[in-house]
């Protein structure tokens, strides 16, 4: 990924998540006076926030390497135990989508997160035995979408547990005008702006959208990023004016057309649209939230009239 260049490396680079970025300041600093690892940290948040940036700043700011996996690329327990063997004192082992790994292989990582050992079986039936082998101290950083994903032996074991929020409009002009810097692009605040309303909060979208609306500046215009050039390309590009997608507008109008804009159950939306549960709670809702067009109660989630009045939909009074 050419992303790279865009990612912050330090904790002071980090625009947004003030609450998260306080609490890992203090974190990190007493570790560091006690010549300690930093305790095991689980990152939860829709994708696209910035937790393996994240991690990556908790390694740098730590003095230590980082190793990256994910849930899904563990496929044994075996291969957990080789990389576990394989880190050296005090290093950070960042597992994405932590909630998918399987279970046998979660069952390893209790012992290595608590008392930095691993179990291992020799020998079958009545004459296995179990011999400890120890590992060096290290810092696990899990990354998933919910915390409510991971088994609770498994959440239970981080003692540091941060919760990423989509970021306001103010954070996203800042880091779209600082890759922009980053990556040489002439861009004016209201051009920045543009771009930022029709990111759903992310930054990941936010620096896609600004290098395909740069593409568009240099060919079509004469490269510099207006709010009326900015315009013109996401237009182009067929972003809605909120950065909805054609899931988000099935899901809004699945409930509005078929379940008169509820209260719908999540299996029920589910079923009506086609979409995983999973990614609707972690992809679709939290944006849909966030902007005010569907709320959820004890009955279901429900449609606002912010919602029926962007799709030019009356509605109904009670
Ligand atoms: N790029 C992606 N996320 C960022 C953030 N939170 N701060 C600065 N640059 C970013």
């Amino acid at each position: 990924e050419n992303d790279i260049s865009l990612r912050p490396k330090w904790i002071d680079e980090y625009i947004g998540q003030d609450k998260v970025k306080r609490k890992l300041n203090i974190f990190i600093r007493a570790a560091k006076e006690r010549r300690e690892p930093l305790d095991h940290v689980l990152l939860y948040g829709p994708p696209g926030l910035g937790k393996t940036t994240l991690a990556n700043i908790i390694a740098n700011e730590m003095g230590v390497n980082i190793r990256v996996t994910s849930g899904p690329a563990i496929e044994r327990p075996g291969d957990l135990a080789s990389i576990l063997t394989n880190l050296a004192e005090d290093d950070v082992l960042f597992i994405d989508e932590i909630h998918r790994l399987n279970r046998s292989v979660e069952e390893i990582l209790y012992p290595a997160m608590e008392d930095f050992a691993l179990d291992i079986i020799i020998g079958k039936g009545p004459s296995a035995r179990s011999v400890r082998l120890d590992l060096s101290k290290f810092t696990l950083i899990g990354a998933t979408t919910r915390a409510g994903l991971l088994t609770s032996p498994l959440r239970d074991r981080f003692g540091v547990i941060l919760n990423l929020d989509l970021y306001d409009m103010e954070d996203l002009m800042k880091i779209i005008e600082r890759s922009a810097g980053i990556l040489n692009i002439k861009i004016e605040s209201k051009g920045a702006l543009e771009i930022a309303k029709r990111s759903r909060g992310t930054p990941r979208i936010a620096n896609r959208l600004l290098k395909r609306v740069r593409d568009y500046a240099q060919v079509v215009e004469d490269g510099i990023i207006t709010e009326e050039v900015a315009k013109s390309a996401l237009k182009m590009l067929e972003i809605d004016e909120l950065g909805l997608d054609n899931v988000d507008k099935k899901i809004i109008l699945t409930m509005i057309e078929n379940f008169c804009g509820g209260p719908v159950g999540l299996d029920t939306i589910s079923a009506a649209t086609g979409e995983e549960k999973t990614t609707i709670e972690d992809v679709y809702e939290p944006y849909l939230l966030q902007i005010g067009f569907i709320n959820r109660t004890p009955r279901g989630r429900i449609v606002t009239k912010k919602a029926y009045a962007h799709f030019n939909i009356p509605y109904d009074e009670e």
